[in-house]
């Protein structure tokens, strides 16, 4: 069977950057380290004014077609993954196949497009219906191009707002992939929760608290059930695990019970037993709350082991190095992980090609996916495409005020705000109206 995955990708960040220890903390009267340290988070990206999910997510297509030398007639498929969408009839992938055909010769007519929801999850739900349609035979040959791109805004005042960011990822799945190919097995964990919601309003309504909670425990079924279809998994087993980051401090709780998930039964329980005693185990416990508890002393002792902060520092700090830097893109957010550990790997002249990636995509209301990936042999050739750092750096930093207004300006109850661009837009796409893209 020819592999299917990820052919290509591109990234486009929002081109404002709000400073989280240095501008947003003094004004909140917190203290930097809870960015730095706790939360994990050193800066948001913001759209300009002249960004939208429609224009990150075209511009984000068109370098990625343009650097593929793809037209319109190479992609069989649109599909969006976003929780930021405006229309509830028309799938924003049809406004950006409407700005791509501006730009690139030729038409979409004959691709299938969609809108995917699920909150973040949704943007590998994508590229699940592109592997599944692909696998399928239905492709007559084409690729999908799947983008996620959100504006992950909060209401002022909301414990939310530490954690905002904007940005999309563009990705081509393609048979015989350059950069890895998806495996076949899926685990997931999925159960009607309520923690994170937008019924009918532009910014969420969050249990901050509760939603890590169920974060975790979707997580932790999604392992399970992986588990079950796929290989009991060794933490070995992985260059690199990205999971969905909502913010860098969350993907810490996750890592450490994907880690004592992994580890038991193996020669590191063996290893570690004299130091912090072996994992508990339920039968042991005469209730469910004592076994909970004794679980979690030995993740407090777990976290402080040698054997795990090597782990930790090796498969999972790499893959925040984008995120700690833009916040949250919800849709786009593993996929960023992804592309920082592969960006990683190659600057550290690591050859990655047959390792494997474990990949952890998570979506409030909530259902999380775990899937395996495997790097291709042309990884190193198409991520060295990137220009995200050089994006990153260009990014205007906003003051205070300035920050206050760009979120009123994208506020859809506020109307228009009376401030100016503050970058300058050149060879891209720009927002001029619900629905109305054009070059300018
Ligand atoms: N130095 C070091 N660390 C500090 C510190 C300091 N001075 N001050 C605080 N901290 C630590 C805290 O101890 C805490 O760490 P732990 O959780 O490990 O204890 C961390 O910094 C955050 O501090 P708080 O809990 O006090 O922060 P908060 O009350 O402002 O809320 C939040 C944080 C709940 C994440 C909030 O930002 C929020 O509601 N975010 C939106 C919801 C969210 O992102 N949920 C994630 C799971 S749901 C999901 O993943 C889907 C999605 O994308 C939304």
């Amino acid at each position: 069977m020819e592999p299917v995955g990820i052919d290509a990708v591109e990234v486009w960040t929002g081109k404002l950057k709000l400073d989280l220890p240095e501008t947003f903390a003094p004004q909140k009267g917190e203290d930097p380290d809870k960015y730095r340290k706790g939360i994990g988070l050193v800066g948001s990206s913001f759209p300009d004014l002249y960004e939208d999910i429609v224009t990150m997510g075209a511009n984000a297509a068109k370098r990625l077609m343009d650097r593929k030398g793809l037209t319109p007639d190479d992609i069989g498929r649109i599909d969006v993954a976003t929780e930021s969408a405006f229309d509830n009839s028309k799938p924003v992938s049809t406004y950006i196949a409407g700005c791509l055909e501006q730009y690139f010769d030729g038409e979409f007519r004959h691709a299938n497009k969609g809108e995917r929801k699920f909150a973040c999850v949704a943007g590998t739900q994508s590229i699940d219906d592109a592997y599944n349609w692909i696998r399928a035979g239905r492709n007559r040959g084409r690729a999908a191009l799947v983008i996620a791109t959100d504006t992950a805004l909060y209401a002022r005042g909301d414990p939310g707002e530490a954690t905002q960011g904007a940005g999309a990822v563009a990705m081509l799945i393609d048979e015989d992939p350059d950069l890895v190919e998806i495996s076949n097995e899926q685990g997931y964990g999925s159960m009607d929760e309520t923690d994170f919601l937008k019924p009918n309003q532009q910014f969420p309504s969050v249990d901050g608290k509760r939603s890590m909670q169920v974060y975790l425990s979707r997580m932790r079924e999604a392992v399970e059930d992986f588990e079950s279809v796929a290989w009991d998994m060794h933490p070995d087993d992985f260059a690199y695990v990205p999971f969905h980051t909502p913010f860098p401090g969350m993907v810490r709780k996750a890592a450490l019970l994907g880690y004592r998930h992994m580890s038991r039964d193996t020669e590191i329980e063996d290893a570690l037993a004299d130091e912090i005693g072996r994992q508990p185990r339920e039968d042991d416990y005469a209730s469910r709350e004592a076994y909970e508890d004794a679980i979690r002393e030995y993740m407090d002792d777990l976290k402080e082991t040698e054997q795990y902060q090597a782990w930790y520092d090796r498969t999972i700090e790499p893959t925040l190095n984008i995120s700690r830097q833009v916040g949250n893109w919800y849709t786009g957010s593993v996929h960023i992980a992804r592309i920082a550990a592969l960006q990683y790997a190659a600057e550290e002249d690591r050859d990655l090609a047959g390792e494997k990636l474990l990949v952890g995509s998570y979506g409030s209301g909530a259902q999380a996916e775990i899937h395996a990936e495997t790097v291709q042999p042309n990884w190193e050739q198409e991520i060295a495409q990137l220009n995200v750092d050089a994006q990153l750096q260009a990014r205007y930093d906003l003051s205070y005020s300035e920050y206050e207004h760009v979120h009123d300006s994208h506020n859809h109850e506020k109307g228009a705000v009376d401030i100016d661009d503050f970058t300058e837009p050149s060879d891209e796409f720009v927002f001029t109206g619900w629905g109305r893209m054009n070059e300018r």
